[in-house]
C-alpha cells in the first residue's frame, strides 16, 4: 500500500536521494524545501512552517526531517533550521499523522561535541534561534552547527516520549562526512584536512543514498521495535578511531 511521506531538503543530496528511492518505491513523497518542491517553505520562519503545516491535507505515515544548513552559516540560521524547524513541523503534524507512523530527524556524529546534558538540552530548548546563538559555548558556526544537531538529538528522546502515546515512533539518523553539496562548507567550517583523515580511514566519504536507505528503514514497518533511537551511519569512522586509540591504528 503506498504511504504519504513528508520530506524536508528534498531539493538536494539526502533528501533528494529519500524521495527517489521512496518513490521508485511507490509511496507518495510530498517534498518540502526552499526551492524545486512541492511545498516551498523557508525554514527559518516559523510562520511559512505553520503554513506549510496547514497545507497538507490527509493523513501521513511518515515524516522525514532532513532539511539542514552547515556551519558556514551564521548561528541563528543554524539554530533555526536544524533545531527549532524540525521540532515545530513535527509537533505541528502529529495529529495528522497515523498510528503506526515514524518520524526520522538528520542530525550528524558532530553532536558528540556538544557538551551539554539532557537537563541543559532541555532549557535550551524554550529559547528561540536568536537566544540560542548568543549562549555561551556559541563562538561561531562550527559550534552552532555541533549544538544545534546535540539539541536536535535530546528532541528525538523528547518526543519519542511525547508521541508514544499515538503511537508514533521517533528516530534520528547521525551520518558521517557525505557526498553532497554541503561538503564543501563542512571543509570550510571543520577543515579540509580534518575531513581528509576521516576519508582516508574509511576509505571514502558516504554517498547520499548509503544515509536515505537507513532514513526508509527507520520510516517503516521493519523497524517498528526502534524508537527513540539515534543510529550513526558513518563507514564505521568513530568505532574505526575509538579502537585504533587502544590496540594500534589499522594498518
Ligand atoms: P544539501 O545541502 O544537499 O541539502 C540540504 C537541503 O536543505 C537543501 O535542499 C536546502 O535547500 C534545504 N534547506 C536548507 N535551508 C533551508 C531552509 N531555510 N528552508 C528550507 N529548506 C532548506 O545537504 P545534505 O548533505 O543533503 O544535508 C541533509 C542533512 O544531513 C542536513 O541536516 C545536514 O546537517 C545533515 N548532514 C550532512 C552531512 C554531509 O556530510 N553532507 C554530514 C552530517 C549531517
Amino acid at each position: 500500500m503506498s504511504r504519504r511521506i513528508l520530506v524536508t531538503g528534498s531539493a538536494s543530496g539526502i533528501g533528494a536521494a529519500l524521495a527517489e528511492q521512496l518513490s521508485s518505491a511507490g509511496d507518495h513523497v510530498i517534498g518540502l524545501d526552499r526551492h524545486d518542491a512541492e511545498i516551498l517553505c523557508d525554514l527559518t520562519d516559523a510562520a511559512q512552517i505553520d503554513r506549510a503545516i496547514a497545507a497538507i491535507a490527509g493523513e501521513l505515515d511518515g515524516v522525514a526531517l532532513v532539511a539542514g544548513v552547515p556551519g558556514t552559516a551564521d548561528p541563528e540560521t543554524i539554530f533555526a533550521v536544524n533545531t527549532m524547524a524540525p521540532q515545530r513541523l513535527a509537533e505541528g503534524l502529529a495529529s495528522k499523522m497515523r498510528d503506526g507512523a515514524a518520524i526520522v530527524a538528520v542530525s550528524s556524529v558532530t553532536a558528540a561535541r556538544c557538551p551539554l546534558d539532557p537537563a541543559a538540552c532541555d532549557a535550551w530548548q524554550a529559547m528561540t534561534p536568536v537566544q540560542l546563538a548568543s549562549q555561551p559555548g556559541i563562538i561561531d558556526g562550527k559550534t552552532a552547527y555541533e549544538y544545534s544537531k546535540g539539541l536536535l538529538n535530546r528532541w528525538v528522546q523528547v518526543a519519542a516520549l511525547r508521541f508514544h502515546s499515538l503511537g508514533i515512533r521517533v528516530n534520528g539518523v547521525s551520518p558521517g562526512a557525505i557526498e553532497t553539496p554541503i561538503l564543501r562548507d563542512f571543509e570550510i567550517s571543520i577543515g579540509e584536512e580534518h575531513l581528509a583523515r576521516a576519508e582516508q580511514m574509511t576509505g571514502r566519504h558516504g554517498r547520499p543514498d548509503e544515509i536515505a536507505s537507513v532514513i526508509r528503514f527507520l520510516l517503516g514497518p521493519d523497524a517498528g521495535w526502534i524508537n527513540g533511537a539515534d543510529i550513526k551511519v558513518d563507514g564505521g569512522l568513530h568505532a574505526l578511531r575509538a579502537a585504533g586509540k587502544t590496540v594500534g591504528e589499522p594498518a
